[in-house]
């Protein structure tokens, strides 16, 4: 959708990803690190000094420890820490369930490792998890379980019950535990993010994902991190040893610094709180019908008053006449279902998204 949004000239509010610049002194301290001449490989695990910081990150937000020599690592981008984790633990016919709609990157990973995806439809408009429902689809066969909150695309976040129950399912099997929180610090209206790492029964089994691209808008560059237990973590870095070996080396020695201030990652709900309801108050004259997103920079719209269309074309036919890009929401089901939402990305500048709510609310 960015390629054609960009052909159209159209304002894009399709895929996630900020359009206003990264930090400078995040960019200035990638410079001096340059400088400096850390310029050769890091380690593999990533260098001590950002681990100790994530270390300390994830203590002080959700009260957990994580040893910075053996249950850190950094990697690059948080797509890879998925593909490590599941290359790790996931064989030939074991069963990981997942989420619908869903990121992209879980089916596909799972089924070139040889696993079998079982996905579980979480309904519209809420988009919660049935649990009874997993209870039911977990079998001898299931190695892991993948959940993501807050939830791309939906806007959801996983509540405190939620992860009771997921709790509750670990009691009785095996299964591991893969938890994307890449974007744990786009939380709104005074929310709490349920990370596994609150939860030492769920984190003795799981692996923490997360991604500074999501965090400190610069997903080119590519930089996030998995935490896991020591056993689980050095399954992982027999993968991540032979596909990645060394993540950029430079902008990890910034992320150790800029991390230190607390405020850099503290005052991001605020920030982007303002830019979800800018956009929805410039809406709300309008005829989709929406829930405020929860957590992320995403939010779903849905448009059944306005047509029966499925959302690709739509998708696509507004992209082209309307010169507005958002992204169909059955683009995330394998069974490719037709809710009639499509989901707009609300990280960009405040003209961008007055811009594209003018649009939006001229559509009848
Ligand atoms: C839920 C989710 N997980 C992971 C990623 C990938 O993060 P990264 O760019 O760090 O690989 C994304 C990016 O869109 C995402 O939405």
């Amino acid at each position: 959708m960015s390629k054609l949004a960009a052909e159209e000239k159209a304002i894009n509010l399709s895929q996630g990803y900020p359009d206003f610049p990264t930090s400078p002194e995040l960019i200035s301290l990638v410079n001096e690190a340059m400088i400096k001449g850390f310029n050769q490989y890091a380690p593999m695990p990533g260098i001590f000094s950002l681990r100790e910081v994530i270390s300390d990150k994830l203590k002080f937000l959700y009260g957990a420890t994580y040893d910075p020599d053996r249950e850190i690592t950094i990697t690059a981008g948080a797509t890879q820490a998925i593909f490590t984790i599941i290359s790790a633990l996931v064989k030939s016919g074991d069963e990981v369930i997942y989420f619908a709609p869903a990121y992209d990157c879980y089916e596909p990973t799972i089924r070139f490792n040889g696993g079998k995806p079982v996905e579980i439809s979480m309904k519209s408009p809420d988009f919660r998890i049935d649990w009874e429902e997993v209870k039911s689809k977990v079998s001898h066969k299931t190695k892991m379980i993948i959940i993501n909150t807050p939830h791309n695309p939906t806007g959801t976040i996983l509540e405190k019950e939620d992860m009771l129950q997921l709790e509750q399912l670990l009691e009785a099997s095996n299964m591991f535990v893969l938890s994307d929180e890449v974007y744990e610090h786009l939380i709104f209206d005074g929310l709490e993010h349920q990370s596994i790492a609150r939860f030492p029964h769920i984190a003795a089994r799981g692996f923490l994902v997360a991604s500074f691209g999501k965090t400190f808008h610069n997903t080119g560059w590519k930089v996030g991190y998995c935490a896991g237990p020591s056993k689980l973590m050095s399954e992982f870095r027999k993968v991540h040893q032979f596909n990645v070996f060394s993540v950029n080396h430079p902008v990890q020695r910034a992320l150790a610094e800029y991390l230190m201030k607390r405020e850099n990652y503290l005052s991001l709900p605020d920030f982007f709180q303002a830019k979800r309801d800018l956009f929805l108050n410039a809406i709300k004259g309008s005829k989709f019908a929406f829930t405020p997103s929860s957590g992320t920079y995403f939010q779903l719209l849905n448009y059944s008053e306005i047509t029966d269309e499925n959302d690709m074309d739509l998708a696509v036919r507004w992209t082209k006449q309307l010169k507005i890009a958002s992204i169909p929401v059955s683009a995330f089901y394998a069974d490719k279902t037709d809710d009639k939402v499509l989901r707009f990305c609300f990280a960009k500048s405040d003209e961008t998204l007055l811009k594209g709510a003018e649009i939006l609310n001229g559509i009848t």
